[in-house]
């Protein structure tokens, strides 16, 4: 099959599920047209109704996701217009802020232009994550920051941003326009909205300077839609507690916390207590939700996210849909087998539309999806 075909093929299926879902008459006839438009073109334009119900389907179909529940209420903002990095990057800024909307957080997609019939693509962001926090190698070897960012931080380094050198430091955004050069913009406190991290009980845990961003945007995913990529299409959600509490902060590969928090709570770190580690992710993830909860940021816990996603299950039931999931991905990496998702089996095809992993990388494969 030939591209175009193959294109054609893609496309009418997703316009039969997309109309039928939406019970929108004019199928056929748009059918046709797209058709049309494929063979003169080699590509065609979503109206911005098939873009929106598409977007909310690769939401629906992201395997990997526990918060699926909301899937209807993604916000889809249609930029495609958006053609040279000072324009998309204020498009994004104005995604933070309606986004966080002062910690009401609502779920949101910004799409940018469309890869092109001969693969070229129109603009990338080279950020994984928009918000993100810097990391720097100490002249002891020692690493100050978020451990997955050495690379990108590095680059950001090289292309001219300078850096604080603090373990909380915003990097910048870096977006591509065609092959020119990428361009780099600074995320200030204006555009995103922080929590400062305390404990209801523990009053020394302030004292650790702890922070996390209110707001998880993913940058680099290519959101696919009846066989059009649109590598540039960034989104977010809200948190669930255990994203921060045992990942982010937890991780040895992380901020690696653990160690300090137990050492705080006064918790021998050796084989006398094999529960120091569960303690103290228990007091790290307490306090993640308790901050977030009090500066007013939208947060789930892991018991509710299992909840909501058992719902999730009984929706998609109903319309006849089958639930397509990631068991290892959407267990929650705490408890797991007190909740329910932890006791079903999932059907791990991928279906269409989706999001999928980007297969270049600014820095030629040194960071690892
Ligand atoms: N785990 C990622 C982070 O820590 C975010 C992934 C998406 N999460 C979400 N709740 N939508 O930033």
């Amino acid at each position: 099959m030939n591209d175009a075909k193959q294109l054609i093929k893609a496309a009418k299926e997703f316009l039969i599920q997309a109309y039928t879902e939406m019970e929108l008459p004019g199928l056929e006839e748009r059918i046709v047209q797209v058709q049309e438009e494929i063979r003169e073109s080699g590509t065609y334009l979503h109206l911005p109704h098939e873009l929106e119900h598409g977007a909310r389907m690769a939401w629906r179909n992201s395997n990997r996701c526990i918060g699926r529940l909301f899937w209807k209420s993604l916000v889809v903002r249609d930029h495609r217009m958006a053609s040279n990095p000072d324009e998309v990057t204020r498009a994004l800024y104005e995604h933070l802020r309606l986004a966080t909307n002062d910690g009401k957080i609502i779920p949101m997609i910004t799409i940018f232009a469309p890869e092109q019939p001969d693969g070229n693509v129109p603009i990338r962001i080279w950020n994984k994550h928009l918000i993100r926090y810097a990391c720097y190698t100490e002249k002891d070897g020692s690493l100050t920051g978020d451990p997955a960012q050495k690379e990108f931080t590095q680059y950001c380094l090289q292309i001219g941003w300078k850096g604080s050198g603090n373990a909380f430091d915003l990097l910048p955004v870096v977006v591509q326009c065609k092959n020119d050069q990428p361009q780099w913009y600074l995320l200030t406190q204006e555009w995103i909205k922080e929590v400062e991290l305390e404990h209801p009980e523990h009053g020394w845990f302030k004292t650790l300077n702890l922070r996390w961003h209110a707001l998880p945007l993913i940058s680099d995913m290519v959101l696919e839609i009846g066989g059009i990529r649109y590598p540039a299409a960034p989104f977010n959600g809200w948190y669930m507690v255990t994203e921060i509490g045992s990942r982010n902060l937890g991780d040895e590969t992380r901020y690696n916390m653990l160690p300090v928090i137990a050492k705080k709570m006064g918790l021998p770190t050796d084989k006398a207590d094999p529960f120091w580690k569960d303690k103290a992710l228990v007091v790290l993830n307490e306090a993640v939700y308790h901050s977030f909860k009090k500066n007013g940021v939208t947060l789930t816990d892991h018991h509710s996210a299992s909840d909501q996603f058992m719902k999730f299950m009984r929706n998609e039931a109903q319309c006849q849909r089958n639930v397509t999931g990631d068991w290892s991905w959407l267990v929650p990496p705490m408890s797991g087998s007190s909740m329910e998702v932890f006791h079903k089996e999932y059907d791990n095809r991928i279906l269409s539309p989706n999001f999928f992993y980007n297969t270049t990388d600014v820095l030629a494969g040194s960071i690892n999806h």
